[in-house]
């Protein structure tokens, strides 16, 4: 059966059983949505795919407009994608991203200009295949971001600078920009993206970010770069979590101690994943190679999992009206579940359910669990 025949089947359906369901991601009458119910504590934003932002899926699209004041690019603005081969950039697909966040009056987020995993090898590499040396490095990066920050000058208005740069025990990545350039290319990023636009909010965006080592590793960035002059406008926690991980006590922690640092706090990402474990030497692999107890809802989210991912978005977000002085916007990674990196990684094929809006771009129990907290006395 196609989608449509099916959406079709099953609008029929709801209209013979005189059920309360509404056509692919209309919003429910007398719901408020999510930018309604937190507009006095924090911007609510989504990343949009390529899809998405190009038009090519509008019922998301939709849904992402009537849902969110904020967007994020999955990926045009990364280095692979805007700047894959030395010559010339790919502009188009973000030129479109941009226009679109301008249309509906959303925060524009650029996202990211320095993050290793993303960056082309020939961005290290001379012609034959060797390391360039710092100061070749150094003019790549500088020419890259006075590039995409000044394209997009005074429109996007804040960016996630650097992604991915501390270990989990505190201590710098030996990636390739460290490992050529030395510790300050991390100051020279911030830098060049101040010089390209010097309205523009700027950050730094990190995971496993209630790990005590990583909250230390974080403000000793942040005051670093103060000390030296150099604008650093906000930490992004990316906020992929689990039903358990961080616990709440974890989260209190974690908002009390960023809190302090005295500059905006965002969570950048935020998915809750709880599909099973995947030992890493299967990472990368497509689910039919592999046992499909690794993908146990495959066939749709049993009533027990959908209340657990209620009641955990519920303690979360109540956390962050508690916190709502500290936070500034709360970004989701993606507008629906159909479109989670979940469902691709680390293997592909699963069915992943992370996030508040169903495959049919319906609000999940998930949803009406969140919007409850904004009317909870603070
Ligand atoms: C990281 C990155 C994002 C995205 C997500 C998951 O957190 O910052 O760009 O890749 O992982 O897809």
């Amino acid at each position: 059966m196609s989608t449509t025949t099916m959406r079709i089947a099953s609008t029929s359906l709801c209209i013979v059983v005189g059920l309360a369901c509404t056509a692919r991601g209309e919003h429910p009458a007398g719901r408020p949505t999510l930018k309604e119910a937190f507009s006095g504590d924090f911007l609510v934003g989504a990343a949009l795919n390529t899809a998405q932002s190009s038009g090519q899926a509008p019922d998301e699209l939709a849904l992402a407009q009537r849902q969110f004041n904020s967007i994020t690019p999955e990926a045009v603005l990364q280095w692979d994608y805007i700047h894959y081969q030395p010559e010339g950039y790919n502009f188009a697909p973000a030129d479109q991203f941009v226009a679109l966040g301008e249309k509906y009056d959303m925060f524009i987020v650029g996202h990211v200009l320095v993050w290793e995993d993303v960056t082309p090898k020939w961005v290290f590499e001379d012609e034959a295949g060797n390391p360039v040396d710092r100061e070749t490095l150094l003019s790549r990066m500088r020419d890259h971001i006075h590039a995409v920050v000044g394209r997009y000058k005074g429109r996007i208005k804040g960016w996630d600078v650097v992604n991915e740069a501390i270990d989990d025990d505190g201590s710098r990545c030996q990636n390739a920009w460290q490992r050529i350039i030395g510790e300050d290319y991390i100051e020279k990023a911030f830098q060049y993206a101040h010089e390209a636009d010097p309205d523009s909010e700027l950050y730094y965006n990190d995971y496993c970010e209630w790990y005590p080592a990583k909250k230390i590793a974080f403000a000793n960035l942040v005051r670093d770069l103060q000390s030296k002059g150099i604008r650093i406008d906000g930490i992004g926690l990316q906020g992929h979590w689990s039903l358990e991980s961080p616990s709440l006590g974890e989260l209190e922690a974690m908002f009390a101690d960023y809190g302090k640092l005295g500059v905006k706090i965002m969570i950048t990402e935020l998915d809750i994943g709880f599909l099973p474990e995947v030992n890493p030497s299967q990472y990368g692999k497509d689910i039919s190679e592999l046992s499909s107890d690794l993908d146990p809802y495959a066939d749709g989210l049993p009533d027990k999992m959908e209340r657990a991912l209620a009641d955990r978005y519920a303690e979360i977000f109540a956390c962050f009206r508690r916190h709502r002085d500290k936070i500034d916007r709360v970004t989701f990674w993606g507008v629906y579940d159909g479109q989670s990196w979940l469902n691709y990684w680390p293997v592909g094929g699963r069915s992943a359910y992370p996030l508040l809006f169903d495959r049919e771009l319906q609000p999940k129990p998930a949803f009406d669990a969140v919007i409850r907290t904004a009317k909870q006395p603070r």
